[in-house]
């Protein structure tokens, strides 16, 4: 972000207005890369979610839901269903490329990510009598998932209006199997600020549903930085673009730039865990349009002026 005296610019801040219609919000996203939506049924369902999810990981037996993941269950390198978790210090399975790029091989928290899709809950028949014991858990997360998917598919269709050509309500349709939801569960166990490195999803678009502490950033179109405490809102939620739209697009629109830094994990004082439930989208990418992803994957690099903002930095 240039300035016109070619000096870097410094980031401007700031909240997003609060779409009220699913129109605007299509409109917000198309113009902004990211978009705060007015809903309080999504939100909702987050109190008594991560209260399952907690007591869930308190039961002796949770440990049988890390199944093994056939791979027809991943997407993009991640399982639709099953239980990981994690401790500080512990070497990273999978790594993405950009963290084989900077080093960052060692997990710097210990976190519980769970992955929910409900077609895949026949992997669980064998964990039946867990699943029924938390049924309150997967009966919500099933509901979650319904609602997110409809919101999302509404949202398509308004982006279809105004974007025509690119027919996202039906690609969504063509990819309804890889979409999911992520609980987490992060512990507080040492500095770590930065939970979540600069990065872009690697979906459609996301639907940040709520967290229970701030420290959620996006850079917008414009570079940008929104963040404030918008993710732990009980009246609505943030979307916003991954990588399969840049795609599908062929660039007309950007995966949103984002990460989390929670400053709470700088003090010995206050660390209590923190929570978040995230929707991802997702949509079918042809095979012409991944080629195109591929040559041209250089013009997704990170601008380098946009950092790894926390709460601190905010005017
Ligand atoms: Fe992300």
């Amino acid at each position: 972000m240039l300035g016109k005296s070619g000096v870097m610019a410094a980031p401007r801040y700031g909240l997003l207005p609060r779409a009220t219609t699913l129109a605007d919000a299509a409109e917000q996203l198309l113009e902004q890369g990211c978009t705060r939506l007015m809903n309080d049924r999504l939100p909702a369902y987050f109190p008594n979610l991560i209260r399952d999810y907690v007591t869930l990981l308190e039961d002796p037996e949770h440990h049988v839901l890390r199944i093994d993941h056939p791979r027809e269950l991943h997407a993009d390198g991640e399982p639709d269903l099953g239980l990981r978790e994690v401790l500080r210090g512990e070497r990273k399975k999978n790594p993405r490329s950009d963290e084989i790029k900077e080093g960052r091989l060692y997990y710097d928290e210990s976190k519980a990510v769970f992955h929910y899709n409900q077609r895949a809950m026949g992997y669980y028949a064998p964990q039946q009598e867990l699943v029924s014991r938390h049924g309150e858990f997967f009966r919500d997360l099933a509901m979650l998932q319904g609602e997110c998917m409809l919101l999302g598919y509404e949202l398509a269709h308004h982006l279809d209006e105004k974007l025509p050509g690119f027919r996202f309500e039906k690609r969504m349709t063509e990819s309804e199997h890889l979409m999911r939801l992520r609980l987490l569960h992060y512990l507080c166990d040492g500095n770590k600020p930065n939970i979540a490195q600069r990065h872009r999803d690697q979906n459609f678009l996301t639907i940040q549903v709520r967290s229970d502490a701030p420290g959620l950033w996006l850079a917008d179109k414009r570079q940008s930085i929104i963040a404030d405490t918008e993710e732990t809102r009980h009246d609505s939620v943030l979307i916003f673009w991954g990588r399969k739209a840049w795609e599908i697009t062929q660039g007309r629109v950007e995966g949103a730039l984002h990460g989390v830094n929670d400053t709470r994990f700088n003090g010995p004082g206050a660390r209590t865990p923190r929570h978040t439930i995230v929707a991802f989208l997702h949509a079918s990418v042809s095979p012409e349009e991944s080629a195109w992803a591929l040559e041209h994957m250089e013009e997704l690099a990170i601008p380098s002026e946009i950092s790894n903002y926390g709460l601190q930095t905010l005017a």
